[in-house]
């Protein structure tokens, strides 16, 4: 399975919307219906988030009709605002589009910067399939050498540039011969964890056990559980987390019942421009995504409906961060931790 690549003068992407009934692609030479795609989670998670609109950037480059320098830049910086406007929490997407910017500020010549351009998009999705096997390894490291797991929504190669976040450590432990079964949280409204987790989870040969959200209290109580580990769609410089809804609510229960919560993350997802997790923009969804999602109706006509897309996990419910710099443990400091660092 080829999740996102680009192919020369288009990019060829897997329809996680079909997903898992049907394995079907989009291959497109049009930043617009990237836009679309990011925008109806065709292509969703948020390092994938962030090589899509890359890829997006770079299509826009080539597809300009035209040989006067300035209109070509008008028309890149112009699918850089509508890429950005996509989603607003994962801050892959503009960490992402920035660096694209930088390049194409940074050019001369339609060529060259075309050219530019390209190499951008392949250079981040490289770095994150590298950030992904990173995170796994430090990750494996926590997992105990027989232990159950629970996660929530999808971190696997389908949200990311390589083999996942949070499901990178699964794969990883498993590989490294530990035993390891999974609780996959189904993921309301959406399923990504139905949908997504199960099936790669189960087409990589591991245990994995299908629960709704609500189940992983009860579970927790019975001592069922040995950790929780989920991914970010961006964490503040004071370490909280603003992950897929649900997240919170799972921390709390952890913390309860003494069960360690990590979270994994590439840098990329850690914005230390913002001192907490108050300042991050919390995505609300279509009401439709909750009363007839998949397609039937199971609300009434006209019920108000609230959704939004993410929830902030404060950081003190926090056991760990591994990113692929290593597991950063509370007091979370990032903006000094990644300053230092680079
Ligand atoms: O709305 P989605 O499906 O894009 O949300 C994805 C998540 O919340 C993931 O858990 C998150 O992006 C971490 S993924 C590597």
């Amino acid at each position: 399975m080829t999740v996102i690549e680009w192919c020369g003068d288009s990019v060829r992407l897997i329809d996680q919307s079909k997903l898992p009934s049907e394995e079907s692609y989009i291959q497109t030479g049009d930043y617009r219906v990237l836009v679309d795609a990011i925008r109806s989670l065709k292509v969703r998670g948020a390092p994938l988030i962030g090589i899509a609109a890359a890829y997006g950037v770079a299509l826009a480059a080539a597809k300009f009709d035209g040989e006067e320098y300035y209109s070509f830049r008008d028309h890149c910086a112009t699918a850089i605002r509508e890429l950005a406007s996509t989603r607003p929490t994962a801050v892959n997407l503009f960490w992402s589009l920035e660096r694209m910017r930088n390049v194409l500020e940074r050019g001369t010549t339609i060529e060259s910067v075309r050219k530019a351009l390209v190499s951008e998009a392949l250079r981040i999705h490289h770095e994150d399939r590298e950030m992904c096997r990173r995170i796994g390894e430090y990750g494996a490291s926590l997992v105990p050498q027989r232990s159950t797991i629970l996660t929530h929504c999808n971190t696997g190669a389908l949200a990311t540039g390589g083999d996942g976040t949070a499901q990178s450590i699964i794969t990883t432990a498993h590989k490294m011969g530990k035993t390891v079964n999974v609780f996959a949280d189904e993921t309301r409204p959406l399923l990504q964890g139905a949908r997504l987790t199960a099936w790669e989870l189960m087409k990589a040969g591991l245990d994995v056990t299908l629960i709704t959200d609500s189940m992983a209290a009860s579970l927790m109580k019975q001592k069922r559980i040995d950790l929780v580990v989920v991914g970010a769609d961006r964490i503040a410089s004071n370490g909280d987390v603003a992950n897929k809804i649900g997240t919170y609510n799972i921390a709390v229960i952890a913390r309860h019942h003494g069960v360690p919560f990590y979270v994994a993350a590439p840098s990329s997802t850690i914005d230390i421009t913002i001192a907490s997790g108050d300042q991050i923009p919390i995505e609300e969804r279509s009401a439709q995504e909750v009363t007839e999602g998949f397609g039937r109706r199971t609300a009434p006509v006209g019920v108000r409906v609230y959704s939004p897309a993410f929830d902030v996990t404060p950081a003190s419910l926090v056991t760990a961060i591994v990113s692929e710099r290593g597991v950063h443990t509370p007091p979370y400091d990032f903006k000094k931790t990644i300053s230092d660092h680079d």
